[in-house]
């Protein structure tokens, strides 16, 4: 497995890679989450390349970045466990030389969801993963369905952009409780822990109404917000059910639907979809 920090040790790097390359973009601190997609990119692809980087233009001011969690030590060990080709861990300076001033935006999509909440946060992703897809140039990127909303920007910006890259979104792994797996999850002391079990609860609570004939958006996004209310270490920032596609909140009868949350529990904001009638 080779290692490179610069755009000068990348270039050779990467061509000398054979076949079929696939990309799992990352901001570190792995957990199994982020391995499901290093395992299926190796499944599928000769050749495959993770990249490492905490994306500062992804964080707004009140936002974690400074205390975002980096074990690059342990992240690399994981890695060459994985038998990954090429690990790029590129450094601020080179990602944002001084001087820099060009960002991808993506219109419509970025607005909803964490888009309200996060602003500028799209622009960020999709500036970054812009920069990484052009300079790696892989075959097939893969991205969680975890992150939904960034899955439909990223595919929206390749497609209009013609990066030809094959996005693929891979399934969300949870921990046994449902909680899905995130780098934030650290943060939780053990109460916290044990609450945020409860966004995967509320989905669940939906999906099961789903399941029993319930059509009305209205009353899903009731049944997701009574479960959380019920957790007293919750606070919600929003319930949604949204169309899968445009990811324009639903009103009246829902077919397809994709539900998420944004919730606080404690400090640490978590976030969990899942799509329904798929
Ligand atoms: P990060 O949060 O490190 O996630 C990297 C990839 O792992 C994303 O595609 C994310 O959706 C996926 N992932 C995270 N948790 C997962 C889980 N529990 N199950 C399945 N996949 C999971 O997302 C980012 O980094 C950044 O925004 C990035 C795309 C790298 C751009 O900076």
């Amino acid at each position: 497995m080779k290692v490179v920090h610069s755009l000068p040790e990348l270039r050779p790097a990467r061509a000398g890679l054979p076949g079929l390359l696939g990309f799992v973009p990352t901001m570190g601190y792995l957990h199994e989450g982020h391995l499901s997609l290093v395992r299926r990119a190796k499944s599928e692809c000769a050749s495959v390349v993770v990249s490492i980087f905490v994306n500062p233009a992804q964080f707004g001011p009140n936002e974690d970045l400074t205390s975002y969690p980096v074990d690059l030590e342990r992240d690399q060990a994981v890695l060459e466990r994985e038998a990954v080709d090429l690990v790029w861990i590129p450094t601020r300076e080179q990602m944002y030389p001084e001087g820099f001033q060009t960002w991808v935006t993506v219109e419509e999509l970025i607005r909803p969801l964490e888009g309200e909440h996060r602003p500028g946060h799209f622009r960020g992703v999709a500036t970054v993963v812009a920069k990484l897809l052009n300079a790696i140039q892989p075959d097939r990127a893969y991205f969680g369905q975890k992150d939904a909303q960034q899955l439909a920007v990223v595919r929206r910006m390749a497609q209009d952009l013609d990066f030809g890259v094959e996005v693929v979104a891979c399934p969300t792994m949870r921990e046994a409780d449902g909680l899905a797996m995130s780098s934030r999850n650290a943060r939780l002391n053990p109460k916290e822990r044990q609450a945020a079990a409860v966004l995967y609860r509320a989905l669940s609570a939906a999906q099961q109404d789903y399941a029993g004939g319930e059509r009305q958006a209205d009353a899903l996004r009731r049944s997701m917000a009574k479960v959380l209310q019920d957790e007293p270490l919750a606070r919600i920032q929003y319930v949604s059910v949204a169309d899968p596609e445009t990811l324009a909140e639903l009103q009246g009868e829902v077919g397809r639907g994709l539900l998420s949350m944004a919730v606080f529990v404690g400090k640490t904001r978590l976030i969990d979809n899942v799509l329904l009638g798929d």
